[in-house]
């Protein structure tokens, strides 16, 4: 099993070698050690877009009940100084923003969440091989780097969006110094990840690990390190596949809004489905109560086809596994995914079941579908 990981490691690095890698995404300023052009360009990419310190929040986000909480190396390789000075870079490597960065950026858009850049105090060498070896060392030694910054009042949330890249194979140890410092017990945690070529590797089990008391969804958004610059749409939809966390006010101890929800009963059973924002289940959730037939479609879905057609000109597209309820806007049948599919860019997300789902895969003959009393 070692000699497996050392020669895995060893393929990664003489890949990322062999391309002359030496950061994250497209869209950032690429770094060519040999031409010093290409270094003041990404000195003043960053001058224009330095890192975000961790601000007090503004009136607009103080209420929100979501952290949404990353590592970038971006923003732990280079640092704004206490006065205000930008550091020069060490050695061009590092670009800003960092994938991760830019990926929570739109996950906090999305939700209306407040921003948390976890930042260690003793910043990683900018340089590609000289970070890589520290963060090495930092693996096997199982360290927990220090942080700078805490986040503000971590009991007012109740859901963490938590964003980090692969780092040897699984998180950078700075991560799990922040999961170690802020417990979030008993909150729904949604993992989002940018990577190289090794894909999530070993980070989920290690963030399992580390919060055996928090709801971590298997619901992970990840990409490849150089989709992460146009990845901006496919996050958004998967923000709004997980339900509607603008919805919900938990910081005044006011009661949550309402939230949209489905029962689907056939033959004795009843599965619940959550509807999302989006104008299709807009449209779905208006022929409300509806009894219909369904049929099975190939080995992982099974459809009907409401009477009119649905409203996709604001929803976002399917991409949520199994479990999933949507709508195949060219053939104009619903779907209930019992199974994985393809993404496909006329098959858009209704919503997704929360509980019941094992039964999907059963349902047959006539069914009903029903709104539910609004949810707290
Ligand atoms: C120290 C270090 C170690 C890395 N290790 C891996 C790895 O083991 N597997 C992988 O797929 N990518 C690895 N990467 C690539 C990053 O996961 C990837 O570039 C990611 O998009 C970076 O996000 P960021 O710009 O927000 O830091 C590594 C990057 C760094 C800096």
């Amino acid at each position: 099993m070692k000699k497996n990981l050392s020669l895995l490691l060893a393929v990664w690095a003489a890949f990322l070698a062999a391309c002359g890698q030496s950061d994250g995404g497209a869209g950032t300023v690429p770094l060519d050690l040999e031409t010093g052009g290409t270094v003041s360009e990404a000195e003043e990419a960053f001058t224009k877009t330095p890192p975000k310190e961790n601000l007090p929040l503004d009136e607009e986000t103080a209420a929100s009940h979501i952290l949404v909480a990353y590592f970038s190396w971006a923003e732990n390789a280079i640092f704004l100084e206490e006065a205000g000075e930008v550091e020069a870079l060490a050695s061009p490597s590092v670009v800003v923003p960092g994938n991760v960065q830019q990926l929570a950026g739109w996950v906090q858009e999305e939700t209306g969440g407040d921003l948390f850049s976890i930042q260690v105090t003793d910043p990683y060498p900018s340089d590609w091989d000289a970070c890589l070896e520290r963060a090495n060392e930092e693996r096997g030694s199982g360290a927990r780097p220090a942080l700078r910054g805490d986040v503000e009042n971590l009991d007012s949330y109740d859901t963490v969006f938590l964003g980090y890249p692969n780092w040897w194979y699984g998180v950078p140890m700075a991560l799990l110094s922040f999961l170690e410092q802020n417990d979030l017990s008993g909150k729904e945690v949604y993992l989002f990840c940018s990577h190289g070529t090794g894909g999530l590797a070993n980070s989920v089990e290690q963030i399992a690990e580390a919060l055996p008391e928090a709801v971590i969804s298997d619901n992970i958004f990840d990409c490849y390190e150089e989709e992460a610059a146009s990845s901006e749409a496919a996050i958004r939809s998967w923000v709004n596949s997980l339900g509607d966390f603008r919805q919900k006010e938990v910081d005044s101890g006011a009661p949550a809004a309402e939230q949209r929800q489905i029962a689907v009963q056939f033959g004795g059973n009843t599965i619940v489905y959550a509807l999302n924002e989006g104008s299709a289940a807009d449209s779905l959730y208006g022929m409300l109560p509806l009894t219909t037939q369904v049929e099975d479609y190939s080995t992982n879905e099974k459809i009907f086809y409401p009477k009119e057609g649905l409203d996709t000109s604001n929803s976002p597209l399917a991409q949520a596994g199994a479990g999933t309820l949507a709508y195949y806007e060219p053939w104009g049948d619903v779907a209930f995914f019992y199974g994985d599919y393809r993404e496909n860019p006329g098959l858009f997300q209704l919503g997704q079941a929360v509980s019941g789902g094992e039964l999907i895969a059963q349902m047959s003959g006539t069914i009903t579908i029903e709104a539910m009393e609004s949810q707290q």
